[in-house]
């Protein structure tokens, strides 16, 4: 793609103001690799618009000249998505000054936030008012609504509410011609042929610029009991979320899994963590029941389904947290794995899901079968057994390098997706395609999903402009603005 990089420069210069358009390296640098430091990018520049208006303004001069746009929010992608190639052709396009609540309406439940609000902003501006917005993650202080929405994000309540596809009820975005789609409305029924909205949700800015969203909202909780359990293996967990369901029901909001193995990382690398058993168990769970406001409170309930559970050998050992701040330091425990993780060594990562009852004998068998293919290495698979999702990481042999991962990663990968593929299940089940698997949806989507994928951004962003090289796989020959064929 060659374009007239001074005059389109000096458009986007016009339009923009110094505020918005910006090639100072200070501020386009750290944009430009990703949180885990896989991929490193270059751009043209970094444009940040601060409205609707402009951004369709940048859209329709960059669709005329047939430059590449990068959506980029709170950079923390885990599959290189908000980072742009090699070239220094693309325009890095954060949404950092598209930053507005524009309404917060508690009676009926619905925030509208431009792209750029912060997931942590919005979650505190919400309590202001009693309601709350039901869908959190270890990377709320950075991750924005517009990358929430592009990837679907799924987190630690999924279990209840659901991913951002449940949460979303209407978007606005500027497609790759530049046009606004004005689908904000949040209308409980609306048959106008295909779901737009559900199209650029998980989109991974392929296929256009979302600038805002209408966000559901659910009452505030009265009071939360947080529990930490040990379990000797994956599948008694999952026994024992469906006996604390049977006898709590909806009040379960997270239940996530950790291996002895994720705890330790987190205990050596993240300060002030202390373990909250005794004696360490092989597998913990992290558990938060809530009750409604003016409703009684959830611990008794919870209480009583864990001593059932220790009773009759579900529950290995539990502690419920005593106060608020042991609250937060259970859940600090389950939010630093990743970076925990990252300090420690090299490890490929892997986001997978099966169907839900099947996960926990698939991760055990899959564990086993990936260890004994690739000598010292060391599963920790962590995260939302109860959404049949797990971040199933493959750490490195004791004292390996980076160099294991360039020599091994490629192959351990392909064995844990071929594992997926065959038990019927999914490569990425929250974090996205993005650049990190691209190949590898390339090699074991079906052909029917891959002609659509393709179909689909052929059809609405036929010179490829949108986050090129992003989740979708095109043959080499094939990519939109080059030959046009499917
Ligand atoms: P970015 O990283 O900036 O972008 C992500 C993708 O969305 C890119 O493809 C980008 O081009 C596109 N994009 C961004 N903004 C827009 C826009 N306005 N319009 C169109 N496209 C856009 N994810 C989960 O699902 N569950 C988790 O539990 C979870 N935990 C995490 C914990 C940590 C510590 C970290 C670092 C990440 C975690 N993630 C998790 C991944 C990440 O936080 C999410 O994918 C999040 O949705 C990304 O938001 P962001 O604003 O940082 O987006
Ligand atoms: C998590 O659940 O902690 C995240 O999705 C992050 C990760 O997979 O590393
Ligand atoms: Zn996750």
């Amino acid at each position: 793609m060659v374009y007239d990089r001074d005059a389109l420069f000096g458009k986007l210069r016009d339009l923009l103001g110094p505020k918005g358009f910006s090639t100072d390296p200070t501020a386009l640098v750290p944009r430009l690799s990703d949180w885990r430091g896989r991929y490193h990018g270059k751009a043209a520049a970094l444009l940040s618009p601060a409205s609707t208006a402009e951004v369709a303004g940048i859209v329709a001069l960059c669709a005329a000249a047939g430059a590449p746009l990068v959506p980029q929010g709170g950079n923390t992608s885990m599959v290189g998505g908000a980072t742009p190639d090699a070239s220094g052709t693309s325009f890095l396009v954060s949404t950092a000054r598209l930053n507005r609540i524009r309404s917060l309406d508690a009676a009926a439940g619905i925030a509208v936030c431009e792209a750029g609000v912060i997931l942590a902003e919005l979650h505190e501006q919400a309590l202001a008012v009693g309601r709350r917005f039901p869908l959190t993650l270890g990377a709320r202080g950075s991750a924005t609504i517009g990358g929430l929405v592009s990837t679907n994000a799924g987190g630690t309540q999924v279990l209840r509410f659901g991913p951002m596809r449940a949460l979303v009820l209407g978007l606005e975005a500027v497609l790759p011609d530049g046009s606004l789609f004005e689908g904000l409305a949040a209308l409980r029924k609306d048959n106008r042929g295909y779901d737009l909205r559900q199209l650029l949700i998980g989109a991974e800015g392929t296929l256009g610029i979302v600038t805002a969203a209408s966000l559901r909202l659910v009452p505030a909780i009265g009071e939360r009991a947080v529990a930490w359990v040990g379990v000797e293996t994956a599948p008694k967990a999952m026994t024992l979320l469906r006996h604390l369901e049977a006898t709590m029901g909806e009040a379960i909001e997270s239940f996530e899994l950790v291996p002895r193995s994720a705890l330790e990382l987190v205990l050596a690398h993240v300060p002030g963590t202390r373990a909250p058993l005794a004696t360490p168990a092989p597998w913990n769970v992290l558990i938060e029941a809530v009750s409604p406001m003016s409703a009684p409170g959830p611990e008794p309930l919870l209480y009583e389904g864990l001593r059932s559970a220790l009773e009759t050998g579900i529950a290995a050992d539990a502690v419920i947290a005593a106060s608020e701040a042991q609250a937060g330091a259970f859940w600090r425990l389950r939010d630093s794995i990743s970076e925990a993780e990252k300090q420690d060594g090299p490890a490929t990562k892997h986001d997978i899901s099966v169907a839900v009852e099947a996960m926990a004998g698939f991760m055990t068998e899959a564990a086993a079968a990936v260890e004994a293919r690739f000598p010292g290495t060391r599963v920790n698979a962590f995260g939302h057994l109860g959404d049949g999702n797990v971040h199933f990481n493959v750490r490195a042999p004791e004292g390996a390098g980076p160099a294991w991962l360039e020599a091994e990663g490629e192959a351990v990968s392909q064995y844990v997706h071929d594992l997926v593929t065959r038990a019927g299940g999914s490569i990425s089940a929250e974090h996205g395609i993005g650049q990190m698997k691209l190949a590898e949806l390339g090699r074991l989507a079906d052909p029917a999903r891959l002609h659509a994928l393709r179909a689909i951004k052929q059809a609405l962003d036929p010179k490829g402009i949108m986050n090129p090289g992003k989740l979708v796989p095109f043959e080499a020959s094939s990519h939109p603005g080059e030959s046009g064929d499917l």
